[in-house]
């Protein structure tokens, strides 16, 4: 899948609330900085729940790609309190915005 980079830096306002996509700084969620590639369950100083923590993902494309559809699929368990994006393209930009520096 291809995406637009900055169409998903407007689908990124749903995701505002909770999470920031510079380093350093957890809300509700954690941080994004970085998350194409990284580890779940990564990020320092916040409180994850057990099933993301020890979920034993990492974050590529392709599995965010699958998460952010129904995240409580991916991670059955998860806090994250948000139902899911069913537009695929709307995913694939977010992903082409998160993988931006
Ligand atoms: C976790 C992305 C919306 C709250 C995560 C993770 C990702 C993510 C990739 C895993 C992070 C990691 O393993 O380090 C997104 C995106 C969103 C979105 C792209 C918008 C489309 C939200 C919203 C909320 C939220 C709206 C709050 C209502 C959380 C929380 C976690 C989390 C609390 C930690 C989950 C846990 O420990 O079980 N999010 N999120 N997210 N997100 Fe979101």
């Amino acid at each position: 899948f291809t995406g637009n980079a900055a169409e998903g830096e407007k689908v990124f306002v749903q995701c505002k609330t909770c999470h920031v996509k510079e380093a350093g700084q957890n809300r509700v969620g954690p941080s994004l900085a970085g998350i194409v590639g990284r580890a779940a369950g990564s990020v320092e100083g916040f409180n994850y729940s057990p099933a993301n923590k020890n979920s034993g993902i990492t974050w590529t494309p392709e599995k965010l790609f699958q998460y952010l559809e129904k995240p409580a699929r991916v991670v059955p368990g998860t806090k994250m309190v948000f139902a899911g994006l069913p537009d695929a393209q709307k995913r694939a930009d977010l992903i082409a915005y998160l993988q931006q520096p």
